[in-house]
């Protein structure tokens, strides 16, 4: 009989949806030249993928990396015959991989990047050879265009998802999704995956983000 599960434990809900305010924060302010500001988010966002690529390792069942990595048939035969999956299922995870990886790259090409004004380049600018900050500039604006792409892709499979097969997105909210009781995943408390978020913010925040929070 069907009952309630718990899918995702707070680590991965607060990453999610923290993750696209920030994400969101970040194409307004880098479009828009609040460069202080976009680099205070973007320290925020570097903080939030190294705590969740630790989570990633350590942290509960669902959240996994080793437990949500799937071959390219085993994608292609879920595409074929859709059936509920407790946690990532194999198509959506070469989606999620290639989402983390393209941040990964453009908070990476943003540290050397050139603004017209010293104050707010990248904080590697300045110690990189010329031809470096050159192509880490030209990647990063031209990395954001693929990310906001695949986003869209990305949210049309969500709502195509919970419109045609179970509710993905409210799950991801919320926690739960139903199932057979024998399906319930060993979630862990999340305290460490915060504890490391904390220690990386207030890492960042002593490297760039009190020189940035002057010039706001
Ligand atoms: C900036 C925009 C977004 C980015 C970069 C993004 C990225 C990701 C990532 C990395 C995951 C894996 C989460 C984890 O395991 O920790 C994920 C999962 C998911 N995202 Fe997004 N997302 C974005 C926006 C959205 C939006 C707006 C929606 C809903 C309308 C959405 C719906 C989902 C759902 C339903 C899952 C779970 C997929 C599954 O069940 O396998 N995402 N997303
Ligand atoms: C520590 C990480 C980051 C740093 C230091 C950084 C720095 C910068 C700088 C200095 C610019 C100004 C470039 C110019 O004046 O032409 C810029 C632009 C921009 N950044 Fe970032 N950034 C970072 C991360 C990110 C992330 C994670 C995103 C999006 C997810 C992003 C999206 C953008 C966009 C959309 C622009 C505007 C590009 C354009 O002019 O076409 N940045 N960034």
């Amino acid at each position: 009989m069907a009952q309630k599960i718990k899918v995702w434990d707070s680590a991965v809900r607060f990453f999610h949806w923290t993750m696209v305010l920030l994400v969101a924060g970040l194409w307004y302010s880098g479009s828009e030249g609040y460069i202080a500001l976009h680099q205070l988010f973007a320290y925020g966002l570097a903080s939030l993928l190294i705590a969740r690529i630790g989570w990633g390792i350590w942290g509960s069942e669902t959240a996994r990396f080793r437990r949500f990595v799937a071959t390219p048939g085993a994608a292609i035969n879920y595409l074929r015959h859709t059936k509920p999956v407790v946690g990532h299922n194999p198509a959506s995870s070469y989606m999620i991989f290639t989402l983390l990886a393209l941040l990964a790259l453009q908070i990476i090409s943003g540290l050397a990047t050139f603004d017209n004004s010293y104050m707010s380049d990248g904080p590697l600018v300045a110690i990189l050879p010329a031809s470096w900050v050159d192509v880490a500039s030209a990647v990063h604006k031209f990395n954001i265009n693929i990310i906001l792409v695949l986003v869209a892709v990305h949210v049309f499979f969500a709502l195509w998802h919970s419109w045609r097969h179970d509710n993905v997105i409210k799950t991801l909210f919320t926690g739960n999704t139903s199932g057979d009781d024998a399906c319930q995943p060993t979630l862990r408390h999340s305290w460490s995956f915060f504890v490391l978020l904390l220690v990386l913010l207030w890492l960042l925040y002593y490297w760039q983000g009190r020189a940035l929070l002057a010039l706001l």
